[in-house]
C-alpha cells in the first residue's frame, strides 16, 4: 500500500486510553475477534512489535457476530475485554470490524485500558481508486452501523462505494475453507458485480477476509487493489503503547503468543500453523456473559 494510503488509514483507526499507569510494560497485549479473522491482525502486530507478549482470544463458539444482534455483540466485547484484563492485558486490540462498529464506544466507557479498534479502509480506498468506484465487503452489521455510515458518507463525495455484505464468508474461514469451489462461487457472486461496475479497489472490511485474498485474486486477477488495514492497526497499537510509556522492554527471546478459543480451538491451531508457522496448543476457555448464560439456559 502506498505510504499516503497507510497514513490515511491510520487516521481512520480509532484509539483512546484511560488509566494504565498501574500495569507493567511487560504485561501482555490482548487481541480479540469473533473468531479466526483477528489472526491477520496478530500477524501484523507480531511483525511490528516482536517484544510484546500477546494473548489472542477467538470467540469462535459464538461466531459469526455479523449474524448476531447488537446487544449480543456488545455483551461479548465487554466480557472478553474484562477477561483479558483479568489475564493482565495492558491494552486491547478489538481485531473485529463488527465489534468495533457496534460496541467499542460502550466498551471504552467500562474498560480501563487503551483500546484500539478497526474499521474498513474507506479513506485509503477513496484515495487510491482511479476509476472512483470501490467495492466494500464487510458484515451486514458493520455496513448498517451508524459508525460505518458516517465514515462512508465522509468519503463518498467523488467516489462511489458498492457495499456488499459477505454472508457466509466468515463461516467459511472459520472452517478453514479458503479455496473450495463453493466458496469461489459465493465470492464471485459478490465480486463480479463490482467488476462489472468498473471498481478497481476492494476494501476488506472484515478481518477474516484477508485469508481469502488468493480466492479473490483467482476471480479478479489484478483488477482490484485489496485494502487490508492490519499493518496500520499494528502501527496504531505501537503509537498508543508509546504514548502511555507501555512498550515492552527489548528482549532477545522470541515470545510465542498465548492462543485461546471459546470452542475446541482445532481450526485455530490449524490456521496458526499455516499462517504463522507456529505449532502451539490452543487453550479452550470459558468466558461467560449475560447473553451466553441466557442462551445456555434456553432463555435467549
Ligand atoms: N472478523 C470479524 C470482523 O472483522 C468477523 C465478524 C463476524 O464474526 O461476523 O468483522
Amino acid at each position: 500500500m502506498p505510504l499516503d494510503a497507510i497514513r490515511s488509514s491510520l487516521e481512520s483507526i480509532d484509539a483512546s486510553a484511560s488509566d494504565v499507569s498501574s500495569l507493567g510494560v511487560n504485561a501482555p497485549v490482548g487481541i480479540f475477534d469473533s473468531g479466526l479473522g483477528g489472526l491477520s491482525v496478530l500477524r501484523a502486530v507480531r511483525a511490528a512489535l516482536p517484544d510484546e507478549q500477546l494473548i489472542y482470544v477467538a470467540d469462535s463458539l459464538y461466531a459469526p457476530y455479523g449474524e448476531r444482534d447488537e446487544d449480543f455483540i456488545a455483551d461479548r466485547t465487554l466480557a472478553i475485554g474484562e477477561w483479558l484484563i483479568a489475564q493482565g492485558a495492558k491494552a486491547l486490540v478489538v481485531a473485529c470490524n463488527t465489534a468495533t462498529a457496534q460496541s467499542i464506544a460502550q466498551a471504552r466507557e467500562r474498560l480501563p485500558i487503551p483500546m484500539i479498534g478497526v474499521e474498513p479502509g474507506i479513506k485509503p480506498a477513496a484515495l487510491m481508486s482511479q476509476t472512483r468506484v470501490a467495492g466494500v465487503l464487510a458484515t451486514a452489521v458493520t455496513l448498517r452501523s451508524a459508525r460505518f455510515q458516517a465514515l462512508a458518507e465522509r468519503h463518498s463525495t467523488d467516489c462511489r462505494f458498492i457495499l456488499q455484505p459477505g454472508h457466509g464468508l466468515v463461516q467459511a474461514v472459520e472452517r478453514c475453507d479458503i479455496d473450495s469451489p463453493e466458496l469461489i462461487e459465493l465470492l464471485r457472486s459478490y465480486i463480479q458485480p463490482m467488476l462489472d461496475a468498473n471498481a478497481d479497489t476492494l476494501v476488506l472490511g472484515c478481518t477474516h477476509y484477508p485469508f481469502l485474498d488468493q480466492a479473490i485474486r483467482s476471480i479478479a486477477g489484478d483488477r482490484l487493489a485489496l485494502i487490508d488495514t492490519s499493518v496500520a492497526i499494528a502501527r496504531q497499537l505501537e503509537r498508543q503503547l508509546d504514548l502511555h510509556g507501555m512498550r515492552a522492554a527489548p528482549s532477545r527471546d522470541a515470545h510465542a503468543p498465548r492462543f485461546c478459543s471459546t470452542n475446541d480451538g482445532r481450526m485455530q491451531q490449524k490456521l496458526v500453523a499455516s499462517l504463522l508457522g507456529l505449532d502451539i496448543d490452543v487453550e479452550q476457555v470459558v468466558i461467560a456473559s449475560r447473553r451466553t448464560r441466557a442462551l445456555e439456559s434456553g432463555r435467549a
